[in-house]
C-alpha cells in the first residue's frame, strides 16, 4: 500500500462561465466540485493504475465531511484525521471562449491546534507502519511547524517522498526522504545556484535523491545512481496542473518496485505528461501515456 498523506486537504471547486463580468452578476455554466490537495491527486493516479493506496490528511467541518464523501464516491481508501477547524476550498473559475484562462482562488484552510497535531502524528504513524511507500505533498496548515513534513518523513519505516514548496522543502532533508521533488522554481527559492547545485544540496543534507521537474523540458535527477537527465520528445498541451502529482505517482511506484532511475523516471516522466492532456488534476490520457513513454529519452548527466 502507498500511503499519501495532505495535510491542507480542500475541495476543489471549478466554476466554467463564458467571460467574467468583474463588475456584474456572473451566470456559472458548469460547477464541479471534487476532494482535493497533492496527495489526493497522487493517490487518484495510483489508483488508476491499479495501485492499493490509502488517503490521509487533515479534514474538518462541514467541507471535511464534503471531502470525504467525494473520496468515498471516487473508491479512494482514506482514514482522514478528522479536525475542529473548516477545511478549505479552492475556487478555479475558468473562463472559456478563443483564449481560454483560469483564475484560482486559494483559501488559507483551517488552523491546526498542538493537540490535534499531536493525535495527528500518532495517526499518521499507524498508518505509516503498514505502508510500502509515503508520499508527503503539498502546502501545510496553518499553526504547524515548518520542518513537519521532516519529521514525518524520520517517522516512516518505509521510504518517503516529499514534494513540497518553501520551508518545508528546505527542511525536508532532515527527515532523509528517499526523494525530494521540487520543480525548478521551487527548488530556487528554497536553495541558491542552478538546478544541478540545489538538488545536490538538498541531497548532502539527507535527501536519497532529488528530482527536479522541469515542466515540458522534462527532469534533472541527482540520485544514488548518479545523476540523470530526462528528456521529453514533444510538449504536451493541456492543463499542466497536477502534472507534478503524476510525476510523483510515478517515483513511488518506481520506489515500491525498485526499478533502476532511468526506468523510474522515463515512467514517472510519461505520467507527467499524460496528466497535462487530462483537463482535471489527478486524472492522465493512457493514449498519451503509451504514445510517449517509449520515446523519453534519459541519460546520465553531470
Ligand atoms: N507540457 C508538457 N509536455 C510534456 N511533458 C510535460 C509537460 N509539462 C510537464 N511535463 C512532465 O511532467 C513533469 C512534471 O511537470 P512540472 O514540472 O510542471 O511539475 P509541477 O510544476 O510540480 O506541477 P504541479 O505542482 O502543478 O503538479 C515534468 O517533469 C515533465 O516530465
Ligand atoms: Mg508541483
Amino acid at each position: 500500500m502507498i500511503l499519501t498523506v495532505t495535510l491542507n486537504m480542500a475541495l476543489d471547486v471549478t466554476y466554467e462561465v463564458p467571460a467574467v463580468d468583474w463588475d456584474g452578476v456572473n451566470r456559472v455554466g458548469a460547477v464541479h466540485r471534487r476532494a482535493g490537495g497533492k496527495g489526493v491527486n497522487v493517490a487518484r493516479v495510483l489508483a488508476a493504475l491499479g495501485q492499493e493506496v490509502l488517503v490521509t490528511g487533515l479534514a474538518g467541518g462541514p467541507t471535511g465531511r464534503a471531502i470525504e464523501d467525494d473520496l468515498r464516491a471516487a473508491e479512494l481508501p482514506a482514514a482522514v484525521f478528522a479536525i475542529g477547524g473548516d477545511s478549505r476550498t479552492t475556487l478555479a473559475v475558468c473562463e472559456g471562449g478563443e483564449t481560454p484562462r483560469t483564475a484560482l482562488f486559494n483559501e488559507p484552510g483551517p488552523e491546526v491546534t498542538a493537540a490535534e497535531l499531536a493525535a495527528f502524528t500518532r495517526h499518521y504513524t499507524a498508518l505509516a507502519g503498514r505502508a510500502d511507500a509515503v508520499v508527503i505533498s503539498g502546502s501545510l496548515p496553518r499553526g504547524v511547524p515548518a520542518d513537519l513534513y521532516a519529521t514525518l518523513a524520520g517517522l516512516a519505516p518505509a521510504p518517503v517522498i516529499v514534494d513540497a514548496d518553501g520551508e518545508p522543502l528546505r527542511h525536508a532533508p532532515k527527515g532523509r526522504p528517499a526523494v525530494v521533488k521540487p520543480n525548478a522554481e521551487e527548488l530556487a527559492r528554497a536553495v541558491p545556484g542552478t538546478p544541478g547545485e540545489g538538488a545536490e544540496a538538498l541531497r548532502a543534507q539527507g535527501a536519497g535523491a532529488v528530482v527536479v521537474s522541469l515542466g515540458a523540458d522534462g527532469v534533472l535527477a541527482v540520485t544514488g545512481e548518479g545523476t540523470f537527465r530526462a528528456r521529453m520528445p514533444y510538449t504536451v498541451r493541456g492543463n499542466p496542473t497536477g502534472a507534478g502529482d503524476a510525476l510523483v505517482a510515478g517515483l513511488a511506484l518506481g520506489l515500491v518496485e525498485g526499478a533502476p532511475w532511468p526506468e523510474r523516471l522515463r515512467r514517472a516522466a510519461a505520467l507527467g505528461a499524460a496528466a497535462v492532456a487530462a483537463p482535471v488534476a489527478g486524472a492522465f490520457d493512457r493514449d498519451v501515456y503509451a504514445d510517449i513513454h517509449p520515446r523519453i529519452t534519459v541519460t546520465p548527466a553531470s
